[in-house]
């Protein structure tokens, strides 16, 4: 317990060196605020989201944390520093602009750091390993910000990386939280069914983000979940989309935009399988098996009738298909 109180202060105390950095030095004025001024973010928000940069220098903050007192183990043990061969230690975070993530109560438990170069060899985002205070798993981000926003419209916009978490805020949209780039998990879900049982995905309008999609649901479907789902058009994600239309268009397009998941998936399957009828019956399947998930009753008549008109088929057909799946799995 000792331990982890003192991973969290670290952590916290490292997050005031990567924004002091940013704010008061000459490089982390000109590379990493301009940088997050020219994507748009007002001053306002780059505070909320104490965003921050690391110096491009090996030992920046291995030197200052250890003037400071700070054990060489804890910063080995939360990533922020890395051991070499022959035990001495380099910074993790180098030259980039730096994303706390924060815990339910608002502390710092880990960083995304950004690259600021276009070369594709350099991997854009650089992340703390887990550690006793971060467990990526249990972990959303922005949701220590979106937590009342999500109570109070009874709703959670899901997307997929810290930059739209915080360009959807920006835009006056706040019950919004990160995966962060990976699939969701059980406790992540459950995380969210705390404070609503509305979520709507809001991915990347890219093959990945489609693909992301259809992964991620039948689980938020099980945990009896309404999914609703809109992608964006020409390969933008909420925060080039923002960028690009503006806070209002964003608005609007988010509103207009949502459809059922169960719909969604059966759209995007038909539109795959071109007719092909065998591929056809597949899709039958595939989409009778995430109806199956959904616990309430109520909503799986619909969704059954709703469905039969989509693909075609006789209600009696997706039902008996239904039952099939049930006995299987029962
Ligand atoms: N991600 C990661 N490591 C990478 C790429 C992505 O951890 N090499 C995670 C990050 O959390 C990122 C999310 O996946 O925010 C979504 O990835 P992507 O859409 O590629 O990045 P954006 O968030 O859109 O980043 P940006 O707008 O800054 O380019
Ligand atoms: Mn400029
Ligand atoms: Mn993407
Ligand atoms: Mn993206
Ligand atoms: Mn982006």
């Amino acid at each position: 317990q000792d331990k982890r109180e003192s991973l969290y202060v670290l952590s916290g105390w490292a997050s005031k060196f990567f924004k002091d950095e940013m704010w008061t030095t000459e490089m982390g004025q000109v590379i990493g605020l301009h940088y997050f001024k020219e994507r748009g973010y007002r001053e306002d928000i780059i505070k909320k989201f104490e965003l921050g940069y690391s110096p491009d220098n090996w030992t920046a903050l291995v030197d200052a944390a250890t003037k400071a007192g700070f054990h060489p183990d804890y910063l080995k043990e939360i990533g922020l520093a890395i051991e070499r061969d022959d035990k001495s230690l380099y910074d993790r975070f180098r030259g980039r602009v730096m994303f706390p993530i924060h815990n339910l109560t608002g502390r710092v438990i880990g960083f995304g750091g950004r690259t600021l170069k276009t070369d594709k060899k350099v991997p854009k985002y650089v992340n703390s390993p887990e550690s006793d205070i971060y467990h990526k798993s249990d972990v959303l981000y922005g949701l220590n910000f979106a937590k009342k926003a999500i109570m109070e419209e009874d709703n959670c916009y899901l997307v997929e990386g810290y930059a739209d978490v915080i360009s959807t805020h920006q835009a006056g949209v706040e019950n919004v939280v990160s995966s962060s780039g990976t699939s969701l998990t059980t406790a992540q879900i459950r995380l969210i069914a705390r404070f609503t049982k509305n979520v709507t995905i809001l991915y990347d309008g890219d093959e990945a983000g489609i693909k992301a999609s259809l992964r991620g649901t039948d689980m938020l479907l099980e945990e009896g979940l309404n999914v609703k789902i809109l992608l964006f058009p020409d390969g933008n994600d909420p925060d080039s989309y923002v960028k690009n239309f503006g806070s209002s268009a964003f608005k609007a397009y988010i509103k207009e935009n949502q459809q059922d998941f169960i719909f969604f998936k059966t759209r995007i399957l038909l539109r795959d399988s071109n007719n092909d009828p065998i591929k056809r019956a597949e899709v039958i399947r595939d989409v009778v098996e995430s109806i199956a998930l959904i616990p309430d009753e109520i909503k799986v008549s619909v969704f059954i009738r709703e469905c039969s008109n989509l693909l075609d088929i006789e209600e009696r057909i997706l039902l008996s298909e239904l039952n099939k799946i049930r006995i299987s799995k029962s």
